[in-house]
């Protein structure tokens, strides 16, 4: 859990490998571009990110392209089916021959140990967009949007109800990072890996606990979190079974009724409205998820900008 950042690339791999201070300037970097854009037009002129898709996104593909255009740079875009890798070349191959055209990578894949293998044999910068087991960039604009409505997050509630994926796994590693409580209110079979919470409550910030309910998770938090209940990875004979295992953790107008009064909703989305949240909460007036999909944009050009030392 505790992989050191490489000290020459500056790869964006995981919040855990980052001290605060590094991510608290990569958000405000990001609240300064976000307030004045036109200033930053230029910062990476000239840069070009590539970006590797083995998975679908809409998210992730626009504000990544978006970000490198406002901020003067260019992208190109690699589905895994069009390149050789899908052939069989190595990741470590097509790291060393990526390296060669472009400034940046980022890549949306499978398995962690595919990004991890990628950034070893990258002479720049990799940047996680999602593997099976994190997604830092989400969290990272997730902790934007929290702070913009509600204030710093440092000693506030975050509520995570539902399966403990790879985005609830991001959301730990910031609340020790960010130093906030984390309640995670997930069915047993689904509950974080022993390991994160051991991490979590070895590092000895922030408060990460699992809960029984998700009533027991909600009550006087500042936000409370969710996220599909059936995703990319999952096959179809696990969705039933997931289905029936999460229904009781639907958050819906009852379960929000018992969060702060002033406690905003999150979800990375795609949402999938009427299963783990309902039309009710996100598009009610405590939803705060277009203002989060915009800030994967934001967010996302501040670690660009980290990453690229610009
Ligand atoms: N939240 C997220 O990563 O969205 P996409 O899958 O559309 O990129």
């Amino acid at each position: 859990m505790s992989a050191p950042q490489n000290k020459t690339i500056r790869h964006f791999l995981d919040l855990h490998h980052f001290d605060t201070a590094t991510l608290r300037a990569i958000l405000d970097d990001a609240a300064t571009m976000k307030r004045n854009r036109a200033a930053y037009a230029d910062r990476l002129r000239g840069r070009t990110l590539a970006m590797i898709f083995e998975k679908p996104s809409t998210r992730t593909r626009v504000s990544f392209e978006v970000g490198m255009m406002q901020l003067g740079g260019n992208v190109v875009v690699l589905k895994h089916d069009d390149m050789q890798l899908g052939r069989g070349e190595t990741i470590a191959d097509t790291a060393r021959v990526l390296s060669r055209y472009v400034d940046a990578i980022m890549v949306r894949t499978g398995p962690e140990t595919r990004l991890q293998e990628l950034a070893a044999h990258a002479a720049v910068p990799v940047i996680n967009g999602l593997t099976n087991e994190s997604h830092p960039c989400q969290i990272m604009a997730d902790i934007q949007t929290f702070e913009e409505r509600c204030g710093p997050i440092a000693g506030r509630i975050v509520a995570w109800t539902g399966d403990a994926n790879n985005v609830a796994t991001s959301w730990v590693h910031a609340a020790v990072r960010f130093g906030f409580t984390l309640r995670l209110a997930c069915p047993k079979p689904l509950r974080p890996p022993a390991a994160l919470m051991d991490w979590a409550n070895a590092e000895g910030t922030g408060a990460v606990v699992n809960m029984d309910t998700p009533e027991e998770a909600v009550r006087g938090a500042d936000c409370v979190v969710t996220d599909a209940w059936v995703s990319m990875n999952h096959s179809m004979e696990e969705k039933q079974e997931r289905y029936d295992a999460l229904g009781p953790y639907q958050v819906n107008e009852r379960l929000m009724g018992l969060a702060k009064p002033d406690g905003i909703f999150l979800h990375c989305l795609p949402a999938h409205r009427n299963e783990e949240v309902t039309d009710a909460v996100i598009d009610g007036p405590r939803s705060a998820v277009w203002d989060e999909a915009e800030n994967r944009l934001h967010a996302q050009k501040a670690v660009l900008a980290w990453c690229m030392d610009a």
